[in-house]
């Protein structure tokens, strides 16, 4: 095998290749010395991702001495972490036109095979990272972690840590929100200086030096390296890689002073593919990729990657916009809007992708890995609309019930339930009572459950194809298991929600201490017949086991992202599981139980 193969670096050159995206395929020859390696050091880690049966994403990023404009560099793939088992070295230019991020596409690797890989300058050696390609036929056992949202100045990375901490790890797939495009006193920013993490630059990201300028303030954390060195990374976009609540063709984080969206979108996404070990699907990173892609585990796991942000969402629709300004609440027009056919979040050509990808699969396990909430969530009116809390609506509740018993004669009620009732009854206002009889509505129209008519497409398709179909899902920041029901209550499979690396959930967006964490989630799961499980307070991952047999979520959670030190909250991690063929979840095990 060749240490160094200078032909073959030159042709690259010759055809014009880009450096960033360089391609290698075994076996080469030729010689070369490492004398013309360019100096510089690896700050930032190195990383790999998008695996496929016989190749892998290489990535890493150089810090050079001075400011050239190009620096040679070396990566070596072997089957020892000693690198005495060499399967390939090779050479590439780390450019300052993409900058010095270096992506190569090793090819030519045997299918199910672990290796290690490393870069090197004249004078530094990278760390060493671990990586795989997929495997072919039979395949017994998939693990992989789970993440999403993870935000520098919201807390320190121990998520990351504990992706490298995680035994036997095949796969990390990350659903999005990779960095977040908040200037210093953006969101969820209050802890920054306290913990040395205040954003840089300290401005909003608009232009591409912004961008990359954050994924290096990201790529220093060494937790976050950590995780990248452990094992291959799956990645997608969700919205903060370019601006909060984005659709096809803006944000609602993005204004006209801000410049033109479009400019603006093709700056991050070309940051996010000079920084990340995604395979682009054009070599000039000018041109804009789609990230939309397949993954096939053998015959045990068909892995599919969706865009559900960027590639073809229209606008999403807005509560307050169905109000109007009496405070009356045009329910009718928001459910036609809902269920209306034009509306799409995948688009069509992606759409279409997918129901081929599904169809020619014979995967025992369709995976869709996503970023929004793909289940059912509908809370009750006033709970959606954030007129009562959900504690409040309890209570209330509580009081109407009682009432109606009392109107009904109802015999047993207790001396306490009348008591209750009598000094609660004031509270019974006309308009409490409209409020609690109002039927249920979405929480999130941002969700899937803002584009109902394209999610029961997307339900079509794995009912058409018979698929075992398991949706991963982030963006929430919190973790939450969902039953999958077609329009008519038919199951359809099931969604695992990962928590977030960071960004706060739930407790914080309403407001919920943390001796009130297990009643909210008790009453959240009683309010929505769909939801099996949701954690509203806690940061964490998801460890997916894949068998033929059975899916298994196992959610884990950190006891604090704003102190260096930290334990694993054993007592709030939760099992859930579907089996083969059933399309519901299975079981859950609270450890706390
Ligand atoms: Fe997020």
């Amino acid at each position: 095998m060749p240490i160094v193969n200078r032909r073959k670096f030159l042709s690259n050159s010759l055809l014009g290749l880009s450096a960033l995206y360089v391609s290698t395929v075994l076996p080469g020859c030729g010689g070369l010395t490492d004398q013309v390696l360019g100096n510089g050091s690896f700050k930032h880690g190195i990383a790999s991702g998008d695996p496929l049966h016989d190749s892998v994403i290489l990535w890493s990023r150089i810090t050079p001495a001075g400011k050239p404009k190009s620096l040679i560099v070396a990566w070596d793939v072997a089957l020892d972490s000693e690198f005495n088992d060499l399967v390939v070295s090779d050479l590439g230019k780390a450019e300052a036109d993409n900058d010095y991020c270096v992506k190569v596409d090793i090819r030519g690797l045997q299918a199910g095979t672990r290796y290690y890989y490393r870069f090197r300058t004249e004078n530094n050696t990278s760390a060493t990272g671990h990586t795989c390609t997929l495997p072919e036929g039979d395949s017994q056992s998939l693990r992989m972690a789970v993440l999403s949202c993870a935000n520098y100045p919201a807390g320190y990375f121990h998520v990351y840590r504990e992706v490298a901490n995680t035994d036997n790890l095949d796969l990390v797939l990350h659903l999005g929100d990779y960095i977040y495009e908040y200037g210093k006193d953006g969101y969820a920013s209050e802890q920054a200086e306290a913990i040395g993490r205040v954003a840089d630059p300290t401005t909003e990201l608009l232009k591409l030096t912004d961008y990359r300028k954050r994924y290096a303030q990201y790529r220093t954390d060494i937790d976050l390296q950590a995780a990248h060195a452990a094992a291959p990374f799956l990645l997608v976009w969700d919205d903060h890689e370019v601006a909060n609540d984005a659709w096809e063709f803006g944000a609602e984080n993005h204004s006209d002073d801000e410049g033109n969206y479009s400019e603006r979108k093709a700056a991050a996404m070309r940051a996010y593919f000079e920084w990340l070990p995604i395979r682009p699907t054009h070599t000039d990173l000018t041109e804009p990729s789609s990230i939309y892609r397949q993954f096939q585990w053998g015959n045990l796991a068909n892995i599919l990657m969706l865009d559900t942000r960027h590639e073809g969402r229209n606008a999403p629709l807005a509560l307050a916009s169905y109000f109007d300004t009496a405070g009356g609440f045009n329910r009718k027009k928001l459910f036609e809007d809902i269920d209306n056919p034009e509306r799409e979040m995948l688009g069509t050509l992606q759409r279409d992708w997918l129901e081929t990808a599904v169809a020619t699969s014979s995967a025992t396990w369709q995976l869709l890995a996503q970023q929004v909430l793909m289940g059912k969530i509908y809370l009750p009116f006033a709970v959606a609309t954030q007129q009562l809390s959900i504690d409040e609506y309890a209570k209330l509740g509580d009081l109407a019930s009682l009432a109606g018993r009392q109107a009904a004669g109802d015999p047993t009620l207790t001396e306490e339930e009348l008591d209750r009732l009598a000094e609660g009854r004031d509270q019974l206002t006309e308009e409490v009572e409209a409020l609690l009889k109002a039927a249920p509505i979405p929480y999130n129209l941002d969700a899937w459950d803002g584009f109902g008519a394209e999610r029961e497409k997307v339900f079509n398709i794995a009912k058409n194809y018979n698929a075992n179909l398991v949706v991963l899902s982030g963006d929430t920041h919190n973790a939450w298991a969902n039953n999958l029901q077609d329009a008519d209550k038919n199951p359809v499979g099931v969604e695992f929600a990962t928590g977030s690396v960071s960004s706060p959930g739930l407790e914080a967006y309403l407001g919920i201490e943390a001796d009130a964490f297990a009643a909210t989630e008790a009453g959240i799961v009683s309010l929505v017949p769909p939801l099996k499980y949701v954690n509203v307070g806690d940061r964490g991952l998801m460890v997916l086991d894949v068998t033929p047999e059975a899916v298994t979520a196992n959610w884990h959670f950190v006891s604090s992202v704003l102190k260096r030190e930290y334990t694993m909250q054993d007592d709030r991690s939760v099992t859930m599981q579907v089996l083969k063929g059933t399309h519901v979840l299975q079981s859950i095990e609270r450890n706390n139980a």
